[in-house]
């Protein structure tokens, strides 16, 4: 049979490394699927460069809607990311009746409910395995693997850069900015940065992972996002010395009242294995009913790595396009007709206990009031750490910290009782709050 034809769109980093695996592989992803997967032509912004690249095995256009509209064309692989052309391409190449994979985790995450409609009615594939962890089997494994299930939640580290600045700043005491640019020199930042650090492309993620976990349409405007860019090293000094670790996590939880979605440094145990998850490395734990707690770990970022997942796209998307559509996965996991409509909770209302540090004045009485007002919140304190005064030196010998670990309340309680104490004289730096899961 005619290997069947599939169209590039961007042949970079990731580009690149679908069709080096694809054509290194060949051999084997045919007894796979069933048949040849061949890249027919690619979309380059630079031609000859990827003329150089590709040889004569594929047609290279620089207009990419060249491919999304070429009749011989069956499956469209979008790797170009963004969120306007690339969408108009992928819109585009469902309205012609083709299949797309996609690795582009803010256009799912952003438009995914546009996207799957439109895909669902033309009867096309929409897969997007690389769009989260790349080389981590997470989509399917969620979406097919534990399908017996009901998932309890999701936490995850699912973007490399981040995790790869922590453990650097713990390890090697970098600075934040040394650390960002070992990141950026070893290619696993974003295009710009500021999507790794302020936590947006953990976001993306974690929107995606939440609505095959539970069910619910992508609500990335929903989500919390807070990243990693204020926070300090004696946080991360404080959190080991009581046990713990700080991750940037994604968390999608189901509650009894909505779903809690949410990206922020997080303390998670230090004896849990995802507390272990260190340089550029993804890591995601998954809690279930039936399954208990499974766990996934592998590299988030890399040619090959992103390679691995479009290619098991390629071949899902080769074995099944001819089966009638209804048979097929559904996009989101659960049938389009079967979404949930639990609404993703606001902050105020997520529950999680707290890592608190306060710069105070070294005087009698301020562990008594604050601790007063916490109790007075009626938030249980779980450890108190205070470092001695003589440690904090010069213009500051006067001064300590105290940190202060609770169980877990709402947020909106916290929020009242950070007021309170933000307010006392004696409390003299702006409070740190850190939130903490013990994964359990
Ligand atoms: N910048 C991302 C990361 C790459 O650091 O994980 C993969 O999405």
């Amino acid at each position: 049979m005619k290997p069947i034809q599939v169209g590039l769109l961007g042949i970079g980093t990731v580009g690149g490394g679908t069709f080096t695996v694809l054509k290194r592989n060949q051999e084997e992803i045919q007894r796979r699927a069933g048949r040849g997967i061949a890249i027919a032509m690619v979309a380059a912004r630079n031609v000859e460069r990827a003329r150089a690249l590709v040889g004569n095995d594929a047609v290279v256009v620089d207009d990419p809607f060249q491919v999304v509209n070429h009749p011989q064309i069956e499956i469209v692989v979008e790797v170009i990311g963004g969120t306007t052309l690339a969408k108009d391409l992928v819109m585009q190449a469902i309205a012609n009746g083709k299949h797309v994979v996609t690795a582009n985790k803010a256009l799912l995450a952003e438009h995914g409910n546009e996207v799957f409609a439109a895909a669902h009615a033309k009867g096309v594939m929409v897969a997007f395995e690389g769009a989260v962890a790349v080389s981590i089997p997470i989509i399917k494994a969620l979406r097919e693997g534990l399908s017996g299930n009901r998932i309890e939640w999701v936490a995850g580290i699912i973007n490399g850069t981040t995790n790869f600045i922590l453990t650097e700043m713990r390890d090697k005491g970098l600075s934040f900015d040394a650390a960002l640019a070992q990141a950026q020199a070893l290619g696993y930042a974003e295009a710009d940065p500021s999507f790794d650090i302020e936590g947006f492309d953990a976001a993306h993620k974690a929107t995606i992972l939440a609505a095959i976990a539970f069910g619910v349409p992508v609500q990335f405007k929903r989500a919390h996002v807070e990243g990693i860019t204020k926070l300090a090293a004696a946080d991360i000094a404080y959190g080991f010395q009581l046990g713990y670790r700080i991750k940037l996590l994604g968390i999608a939880k189901r509650t009894a009242h909505g779903i809690e979605l949410r990206v922020h440094p997080t303390l998670i145990p230090v004896k849990r294995l995802l507390a272990n998850v260190e340089g550029s490395m993804n890591g995601i734990m998954v809690k279930s009913d039936a399954a208990g707690i499974t766990m996934y770990y592998g590299a988030g970022a890399g040619s090959e790595q992103t390679a691995s997942a479009v290619i098991a796209d390629l071949v899902d998307v080769t074995r099944l396009h001819t089966a009638d559509a209804a048979q097929r996965v559904p996009h989101l996991a659960f049938q389009p007709d079967a979404m949930s409509d639990l609404p993703i909770l606001p902050m105020a209302d997520v529950v999680t206990s707290y890592y608190l540090r306060l710069r105070v004045a070294d005087q009698t009485g301020v562990l008594a009031t604050v601790t007063g007002i916490l109790a007075d919140a009626g938030i249980s304190i779980d450890a108190v750490l205070q470092r001695e005064a003589d440690e904090v030196g010069g213009a500051e010998a006067n001064q300590t910290d105290l940190i202060i670990l609770t169980h877990d309340c709402a947020e909106a309680r916290m929020d009242a009782a950070l007021a309170r104490m933000q307010a006392l004289a004696t409390v003299l730096q702006p409070i740190v709050r850190i939130r903490k899961e013990e994964l359990a």
